[in-house]
Parts: C-alpha cells; structure tokens; sequence
C-alpha cells in the first residue's frame, strides 16, 4: 500500500510539471514605448513614468519605458527574448493584456501595454477588443489582446490528460505473458465416420490434460476479464498447419485467477479432416489468453510453456 502511494505521488508530480512546462504562467507585455518622437539621440536616460507623464494622472504608464533607436514600434520579439522578464507582468485570472495608444491627428503618440482588470461601463468583464476614445485631434485606442481567466481550467485539464495519459502508458508496459504447465494424461485416438463432413472415417482425437498457471497478476486496472483458450497445433500432409481450439474458460475480474486443473477433459472435439492424427508424433498444446480491456488495445497473448505430445499409432476400439 505504501508503495503505491509513492508511485502515484510520483505521477502526479510528473504530470504538474508535464503541465506547467506545457503552460507557463501566463504573462503580458508591460513596457511603455514612449513613442517616435524619441530616438537614440534623445536625453531620456534614466527617465521615469513621472518624467514621462509630466505627474498628469490616470496616463496609462508603465517602466521600462523603451525607445527605439530610430522611433518606430519597438520590435516586440526581440524585446520578449532579450527582457521577457523585466518588460512583463504575470497574468492573474481575469486579468487581460491590455495595450493603450495615444494618436494625435491620427499619428501615433506612444503606446503601453499592460495586466489589467477591464471593466465596461455596466461593470462587466471585458475580455477582449478594441475600444476608441476621441478628443478633439488626440484619439485613444485600447486593445484588451487575451483573455486568460480560464487559465486554471486549461492547467487541470492539461493534468487530467496527462494523468490518463501516463495511466495508459501504465497498461502497456505490464508484461501479460506468463508460464504455463501444461501435460496431457490421456492420448487416444479412434477412427470414426465424421458424419457432418462426409461419409468418410475421420480421426478423432481424445485427450485428458492437466494445466497449471497463475494469471492473477495480469488483472490490472485496465483489465475487465480474460478469454483464456488452449489449442492444438500439428502439421499433416494435408495442411501445413491445423489448429484446433479444444477448451476455453473465461475469468472475470475478481474471480480466481490461479488455475491448478487435474485430468481435464476437452470442451471440443479434436477432429482432423483426415486420417493425420494417428501416429503423430508432435502434436503442441498451447495456452493463450484475449485481454479484454476497460479501454484501449485487446492483446493476444500466448503463454509461456507448452506441451508436446503424441497419438498412438494404433486406433483405440474401446469407449472413451
Ligand atoms: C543612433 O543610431 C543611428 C543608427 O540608427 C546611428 O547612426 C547613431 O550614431 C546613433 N546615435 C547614438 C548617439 O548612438
Ligand atoms: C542614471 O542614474 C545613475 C544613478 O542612478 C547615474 O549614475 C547616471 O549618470 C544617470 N545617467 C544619466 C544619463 O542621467
Ligand atoms: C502619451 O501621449 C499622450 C498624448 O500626447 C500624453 O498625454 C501622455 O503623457 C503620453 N504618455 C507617456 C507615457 O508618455
Ligand atoms: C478632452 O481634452 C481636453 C484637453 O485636451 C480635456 O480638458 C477634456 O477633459 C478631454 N475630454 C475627455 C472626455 O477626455
């Protein structure tokens, strides 16, 4: 019990970090470009949001303020790549990124993005778009650029994905193949009419046969029940390969999976469509098993361990 604590600890922790690698915290630009008047020639040095507002109130202003050398729009890439940090703000849940720019006669004046909590004037949210401000020949345009007030939602089901993910991945190492022993007890075989297919006397095999395994391990979460199936596998010069289903079992979850069978008789007929099993001398039992899963892949898997046998080269007379 304790052990499985730690390995699903384990996988949680893998998948917080699967999921905070996949979404970083959110974050937006929070710089003022102080716009094309200023160059790298300008005196701005050491200048503040003071400064640059004259102390007015409710300017939108935010440091850095950035400048580029020859008044154009900064080149956000680079200022994200070489001062991501520094020029930016993380985004709290409804929060928006939001950018404010001045023109005067329609000529950009300096713009400033920013976290904000944007409210309309009914008090609402508002999550994104554009809104224009006119005064006169200065024209304000705010652009509230993402909403990220379902960033928790995307983060849990990152998690989620993840964890099913990784619960899968589980299932698929799981190596669903075991040892089986197997004997036959009993070999007989009679020459009969095999009235169903023609008139002709067809070999019929009868067999008793002992099988031992422990499958209870392959019962993992994913696993609803299993078809377990023997068959007999032998070559003729009539077929290069006969298969012969002679006994099946079906274990669903839950039941005893250890199975310890004594002197067992076949569920089927071991017909051959021929006289191919007398004398034969090499006749294998093979133990298989369909996985019937909750989700995902059904794999068919052979166990380990398998019994070689062979008929008598005389057909029995007597009753079986
Ligand atoms: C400003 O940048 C221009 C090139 O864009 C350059 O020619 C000039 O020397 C720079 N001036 C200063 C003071 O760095
Ligand atoms: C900027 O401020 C620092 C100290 O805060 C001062 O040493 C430096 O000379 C200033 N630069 C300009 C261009 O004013
Ligand atoms: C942006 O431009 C407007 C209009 O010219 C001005 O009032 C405001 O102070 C400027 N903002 C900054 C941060 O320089
Ligand atoms: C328009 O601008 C003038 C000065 O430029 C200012 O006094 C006035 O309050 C502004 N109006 C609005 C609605 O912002």
């Amino acid at each position: 019990m304790h052990r499985y604590n730690i390995f699903i600890a384990l996988i949680l922790g893998t998948c917080t970090f699967i999921a905070v690698a996949q979404n970083p915290v959110p974050r937006c630009f929070d710089f003022t470009w102080l716009g094309p008047r200023f160059t790298n020639e300008s005196v701005f040095m050491n200048a503040t949001c003071q400064d640059a507002t004259r102390m007015a109130n409710g300017i939108p202003c935010r440091e850095p303020l950035v400048v580029s050398y020859d008044g154009s729009w900064p080149d956000v890439h680079y200022i994200w790549k070489n001062y991501g940090q520094h020029a930016s703000c993380v985004l709290a849940n409804n929060d928006v990124c939001a950018q404010f720019t001045y023109y005067f006669n329609g000529h950009v004046e300096n713009s400033t993005y920013m976290c904000t909590r944007a409210v309309d004037n009914m008090g609402q949210a508002v999550t994104s778009g554009c809104y224009t401000q006119v005064n006169g020949s200065f024209t304000t345009r705010t652009c509230l650029l993402l909403t990220r007030g379902n960033a928790i939602l995307t983060y849990t089901l990152s998690v989620l994905a993840c964890l099913t993910f990784l619960c899968f991945l589980s299932t698929l190492t799981v190596d669903y193949r075991t040892a089986a022993q197997m004997n036959t007890v009993k070999v007989v075989v009679k020459n009969v009419p095999d009235y169903g297919a023609s008139r002709e006397r067809n070999d019929l095999g009868f067999l008793t046969f002992d099988l031992k395994t422990d499958l209870s391990h392959l019962f993992n979460w994913n696993v609803k029940q299993l078809f377990l199936y023997l068959t007999a596998e032998y070559t003729t010069t009539n077929n290069e390969l006969n298969q012969v289903v002679l006994w099946d079992k079906i274990i669903l979850r839950g039941e005893n999976a250890v199975l310890d069978f004594k002197n067992m008789n076949t569920k089927y007929y071991f017909w051959d469509d021929g006289n191919g099993l007398k004398g034969h001398n090499n006749v294998t039992l093979t133990l298989s098993w369909n996985i019937i899963p909750n989700a995902g892949l059904l794999p068919n898997i052979q166990a380990i361990g398998q019994h070689s046998f062979k008929f008598p080269t005389d057909y029995t007379q007597t009753k079986v």
